[in-house]
């Protein structure tokens, strides 16, 4: 059985086209990298980088980062020759295809179609490569649900503000940022809850995209911030510069760690035969039921996951 709920607090973007920038990666304490063939990708150079990708990933390296390609979506006509080559040359050392500008269900089961043949051809067990899939349009946000739910492989819903703002006309130039003259909220409050409802309604992560301004580590952790609150498990990274921050902000904040084991031991407490005959678990002044002990364990993962 693969494991879909890898951990990904930090998704590194490095070019396809840069062998230097690759082998770089490998050193650095992203939970993910990702490979890109698409917008950090020339078209003139696309051919090339499908066969350094191949190369740096059987290569290997890689530790226990998560191994992901992002091909062209759909519309191009790049996306088969990037998946067939990229498949069938490394499909053995890579974890996810990353399927960019998802706007409908079907171009999710046309990934999985594709995927499933190259496996069999090659021999590879089928289904074990993943997809993630990149809300970046109104037309992949109001299909959020179904694209989900499209196929066994999807492992996470990921949120593209650039492309995304650009899709719906809004009138900003800075990534994350908020748009001059919307003064009443945020204006990604909507897109954040409802990639993320989507996610959590079928066991998928939830991932925030990036953050262009890659020399300001505060206004990283600001908007990093906003969506790990919400519940999102990680983010992008353009930068080596931008990882540990984000390893940090998708991370518990070691207090809540410790207080979220308490709350697990005292739950366990209170159900054992010892505990069970006492009215309520109590921690100190706090009421523990089975609802906190619920919000207890997705910290304490969390936080195990990142090795605390
Ligand atoms: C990422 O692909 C974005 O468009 O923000
Ligand atoms: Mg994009």
């Amino acid at each position: 059985m693969v494991d879909r709920q890898r951990p990904r607090r930090s998704c590194l973007a490095v070019p396809g086209s840069s062998p230097k920038m690759i082998d770089k990666a490998r050193g650095l304490p992203a939970d993910q990298v990702f490979l890109d063939l698409e917008d950090a990708c020339a078209p003139l150079a696309k051919p090339e980088a499908r066969k350094t990708i191949v190369a740096a990933l059987n290569e290997g390296g890689w530790g226990e980062k998560v191994r992901v390609v992002r091909v062209n979506d759909w519309t191009t006509e790049w996306t088969y020759r990037d998946v067939v080559e990229v498949v069938e040359g490394a499909g053995a050392n890579l974890d996810c295809i990353m399927l960019p500008k998802v706007q409908t269900a079907e171009q999710v089961h046309a990934l999985d179609i594709l995927l499933t043949q190259i496996e069999k051809t090659m021999g590879h067990e089928v289904g074990r490569i993943g997809i993630e899939a990149q809300i970046e349009n109104a037309r992949g946000l109001v299909n959020v649900d179904a694209i989900a739910t499209a196929s066994p492989r999807i492992e996470t819903i990921i949120f593209g503000p650039a492309d995304f703002m650009a899709s719906i006309n809004m009138k900003s130039l800075v990534v994350g940022e908020q748009p001059p003259g919307y003064d009443v909220g945020d204006a990604y409050h909507h897109i954040l809850m409802r990639i993320l409802m989507a996610a959590r309604a079928t066991d998928v992560q939830a991932i925030d995209g990036p953050y262009l301004q890659i020399r300001d580590i505060d206004g990283f952790r600001r908007v990093a911030g906003r969506s790990a609150a919400l519940g999102f498990d990680g983010k992008w990274c353009l930068h080596p510069g931008q990882i540990d921050a984000c390893n940090e902000v998708y991370s518990p904040r070691q207090e809540d760690y410790d207080h979220a084991e308490n709350i697990l031991d005292a739950y366990e407490w209170f159900t054992s035969e010892a505990g069970g005959k006492r009215g309520a678990a109590m921690l100190g002044d706090e009421m523990i039921d089975e609802a906190s002990r619920k919000m207890a364990l997705v910290i304490a993962g969390k936080g195990r996951a990142a090795g605390m």
